[in-house]
């Protein structure tokens, strides 16, 4: 029989790329198939301490084996952040085109070639009473403008470095194949296959 690992996430594009990896091998429940409708309040200073709070709030609830996500955006100019702030950085509940306005008001002053930033994804993965990091980081800068329709979040801003379309201008499975958030997961679905 398949293990059952938990991905404390709603998210279902995440689920859909989760599950095509790991399927095979373990069966993946999400928090609405564990009936767990609860928010996860996300109450850390760090990607790792709120990834770390969603595992563990379901492991420790349910018994099960679990795995969470945070990621985020952070903008040198801007000191890191908004960071853990990401999806709530205008305020809430999350307005990704209110975000991107901010973003781009705050850093109207900020030449071309100081508008650094980075992506990060933290997944912190809860097996028995141990749990594991697993992280995916991608360079970039911020545009000086919105551009592309596809993705989500701050995907028209963000351009990766060695790129010169911003991530909603690249086929999804362009961004997806060099995200921060793939690097995350490759490195889950190794530590996973390798028997862990
Ligand atoms: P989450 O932890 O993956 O839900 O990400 C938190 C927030 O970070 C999102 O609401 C977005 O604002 C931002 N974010 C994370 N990953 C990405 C991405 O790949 N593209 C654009 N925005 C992202």
């Amino acid at each position: 029989m398949k293990k059952r690992l938990v991905f404390a996430s709603n998210n279902l594009g995440k689920l859909s790329e989760i599950r095509s990896f790991l399927e095979p091998l373990f069966e993946i429940v999400s928090l609405e198939g564990l009936g767990h409708l609860n928010e996860i309040p996300e109450t850390g200073n760090t990607f790792r301490e709120n990834a770390a709070i969603k595992a563990n709030t379901i492991s420790d609830k349910y018994g099960l084996d679990c795995f969470a996500d945070d990621s985020g955006l952070l903008v040198d100019a801007l000191g890191g952040a908004p960071g853990v702030l990401s999806a709530r950085f205008a305020g809430e509940p999350t307005d990704f085109r209110a975000n991107n306005r901010l973003l781009l008001e705050k850093l109207s002053l900020i030449k071309e070639e100081n508008r650094t930033a980075m992506f990060i994804t933290v997944i912190a993965l809860r097996l028995g009473k141990n749990i594991y990091f697993f992280e995916g980081k991608i360079l970039g800068s911020i545009a000086l403008c919105e551009r592309g329709r596809n993705g989500f979040g701050y995907d028209p801003l963000f351009v990766p470095q060695g790129f010169t379309k911003t991530f909603a201008e690249m086929e999804s499975q362009n961004k997806n194949s060099i995200s921060h958030r793939a690097m995350a997961v490759n490195k889950l679905v190794n530590f996973l296959k390798s028997g862990n």
